[in-house]
């Protein structure tokens, strides 16, 4: 396995294996990985010929007051997940490689942001959409491997690839849980031991979520009070926002229906936790 910090590296690499007529799949990554990340890596590897990793706590897609900083980093521990799942290069560069002086160049989407965390965190999918797009340019894989935990992400990262005209498969992959239930998320190491037994309140609400739906339920208004009932018997936790949208526009719906986006987004102490289940 190569690691490499270029966009020259990358590109020469790729296109060697493109002359052999390999296929590649990308998985974007800002690090920290956890088997919610070797799922997709998994998946890209029974998929395609050759898999490309990038690593990158990209700086555009964090608020002022959020994260970035503390954001947890360790190359050594991925690069060894990634080896031995068989991925084939890790691009790992800095920030100046991928935003040189002077950078300017956005990719904004005025549509499908508005809502869930576009909606608490103004700036992130620009700066998502804009990483993801160059990432896109330097790697040219045939298909990219998205998780559903970040549901509204995939679903904007499926309609930039469109479109742009991007020929890339968007593949979404199921969310990893914890034995518990807790979804896998590398902030999940911010938590201490009573904000992580506080935290499973997410899942039991997608849980209770999904068995209502399961029961019959169609009102998304009646779906989310229960839901955020359930989530308010958790004193730690504060909702940030809990939603019914269609998964394609990411607009609310009333009726809760085949393709509904059921998603939270849920402060364990300061830690913004996030969850979902799709009808
Ligand atoms: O999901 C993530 O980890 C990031 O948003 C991504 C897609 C790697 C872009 O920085």
């Amino acid at each position: 396995m190569q690691i490499v910090s270029t966009v020259a590296e990358v590109r020469t690499q790729v296109k060697a294996w493109k002359r052999e007529g390999l296929t590649i799949g990308f998985v974007p990554t800002m690090g920290y990985l956890h088997e919610g990340h070797a799922s997709l890596m998994k998946c890209a590897r029974e998929r395609c010929d050759k898999v490309v990793a990038s690593i990158f706590v990209n700086p555009m897609q964090f608020g002022e007051n959020e994260d970035l900083d503390s954001y947890p980093r360790d190359l050594d521990a991925d690069a060894k997940l990634c080896e031995e799942i068989g991925v084939d290069l890790i691009f790992h560069p800095e920030p100046g490689e991928m935003y040189e002086d002077g950078f300017c160049s956005f990719v904004d989407m005025n549509g499908l942001t508005k809502e869930l965390c576009g909606k608490s965190r103004p700036v992130h999918f620009r700066g998502v959409c804009t990483v993801v797009c160059k990432l896109f340019h330097i790697v040219t894989p045939d298909c990219a491997f998205f998780g559903q935990k970040d549901a509204q992400q995939l679903a904007v990262i499926r309609r930039m690839t469109k479109d742009l005209n991007m020929d890339i498969e968007i593949v979404g992959c199921p969310i990893v849980r914890e034995a518990d239930g807790l979804a896998k998320s590398s902030r999940n190491t911010y938590l201490n031991e009573e904000e992580r037994r506080a935290a499973l309140v997410l899942s039991r609400a997608v849980f209770l979520g999904q068995r209502l739906v399961g029961e019959g339920a169609t009102s998304a208004e009646a779906l989310i009070t229960a839901m955020k009932a359930e989530i308010e018997k958790e004193p730690l936790a504060r909702i940030d926002y809990v939603e019914a949208v269609s998964m394609e526009t990411v607009e609310k719906v009333e009726t809760i229906e085949k393709n509904v986006l059921v998603a939270m987004a849920v402060f364990i102490g300061t830690t913004r936790l996030i969850d979902n289940f799709i009808v």
